[in-house]
């Protein structure tokens, strides 16, 4: 009878996915008593929407099969703590930022937002990911969207959704290929525009992918929203190190608190023969982590089958869920959103002390505006020191 109850549980698809219960291994316990089923659930969402979804299918569906009582016992996690940072949001609905940035391109910070934000929404949070990167916006291709044109509705722009995340992205509003050049005071207004006119949900956690270096969008989106945490992407070499060490130092210049490193492309595990190969070393990270009071959150080796997913627009974490590399990016999913929690215990971000003092649209940092500020230091007016 347990048996029958799991084939039919195998047909109840989690809201959102195209997975079963089962499958996602969020059925802990069955037991039959006469023609009553004992149900333990362990779900990852804390919605009661969500949950409402899955009763109302299951005992339908059992019921159909004429089975008696139905008895679920669901255990979700906690409500996600609401955001108390404080300062400028223009996107005020959301309830923290994370920033993903490098110091060079290349480097796979996209590949981590798109893996990060899945593994952050099979876990129960409500996760939007967003391609901030105006030059080379590669989100949808990754996310299996590139042929998609999002809806407007009214003078607001719906994300599209795939695997359970809402995206938004500057290549799903140009035709493909077309590219536009970008000067400082446009970027800013596109940055402000991906906040402020798109209409994301009540999100716990917005993740944005950052163009390659330290620039105007890094700077216009800490001065738009508090940013909660940030994450640099690096690769093993030092040379790819010593820049590495740049976007830390944006962080702290932006008073973003850093939620770790991701040593991406860190080894390779030969598929054919196990051995593994140090192609562009391997932990040597840990040395700027440790610099920057900081921890390596993951470390993520170069394998074929994400270099497919991200061409293919089929992420590693949602479709080969039991890889070593999707059970690190779902720990390090774990690790940044304990973070993201501790921050906001400890009184939130604020973004007070990097608000523009140059009228808008021009960019000090841009323009490389160095005038002396009334307490004598230099800076170009928004506080990062550029
Ligand atoms: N660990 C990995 N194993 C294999 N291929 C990878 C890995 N990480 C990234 N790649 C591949 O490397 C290429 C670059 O990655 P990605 O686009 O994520 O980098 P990026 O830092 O966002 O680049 P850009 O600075 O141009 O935006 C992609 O083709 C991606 O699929
Ligand atoms: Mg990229």
């Amino acid at each position: 009878m347990e048996i029958k109850v799991k084939e039919i549980l195998s047909t109840v698809l989690y809201p959102g996915f195209q997975k079963d219960i089962v499958t996602f291994d969020f059925v802990k316990d069955i037991k039959v008593d006469n023609d009553d089923v004992y149900i333990t659930i362990d779900i990852t969402s804390s919605s009661d929407e969500v949950l409402k979804m899955l009763q109302d299918e299951i005992k339908s569906k059992l019921k159909s099969a004429n089975f008696g009582e139905i008895y679920l016992s669901v255990n979700r996690p906690k409500a996600p703590k609401e955001t108390s940072s404080k300062g400028k949001n223009i996107a005020p609905q959301i309830g923290n930022f994370l920033m993903i940035s490098s110091g060079k391109g290349g480097v796979g910070k996209s590949t981590t937002s798109v893996n990060l934000a899945i593994a952050l929404a099979m876990q129960g949070k409500k996760v939007g990911l967003l391609d901030a990167d105006i030059y080379g916006p590669n989100i949808p291709r990754m996310m299996g969207l590139q042929n998609q044109k999002p809806e407007i509705v009214g003078n607001s722009v719906l994300p599209l959704k795939a695997y359970g995340v809402e995206v938004m992205s500057m290549g799903l509003l140009l035709e493909e290929g077309q590219s536009l050049i970008w000067r400082g005071a446009m970027i800013m207004k596109a940055v402000e525009q991906f906040l402020r006119d798109i209409s994301w949900s009540q999100l716990d956690v917005l993740i944005i992918d950052m163009p390659p270096g330290t620039g105007d969008a890094q700077l216009t989106l800490a001065q738009s929203v508090p940013v909660t945490c940030g994450v640099t992407v690096t690769t093993p070499q030092e040379v790819s190190l010593d820049d590495s060490r740049r976007s830390l130092d944006m962080f702290q210049k932006l008073h973003i608190p850093i939620a770790g490193v991701i040593e991406n492309m860190s080894g390779f595990i030969c598929p054919g023969c196990n051995t593994e190969y140090d192609i562009f070393g391997k932990d040597t990270s840990k040395k700027i982590a440790h610099e920057f009071n900081c921890e390596v959150l993951a470390n993520i080796p170069i394998e074929p089958d994400i270099r497919v997913g991200g061409d293919s627009g089929k992420p590693v974490t949602y479709f080969n869920p039991n890889s070593q590399t999707a059970k690190r990016y779902m720990m390090a999913a774990e690790k940044i959103w304990k973070k993201i929690e501790q921050i906001n215990i400890e009184g939130g971000v604020t973004n007070e002390l990097i608000q523009p003092t140059t009228p808008a649209g021009v960019s000090a940092c841009s323009t490389g505006a160095t005038q002396k500020s009334s307490h004598g230091s230099h800076g170009g007016g928004c506080g990062c020191g550029h």
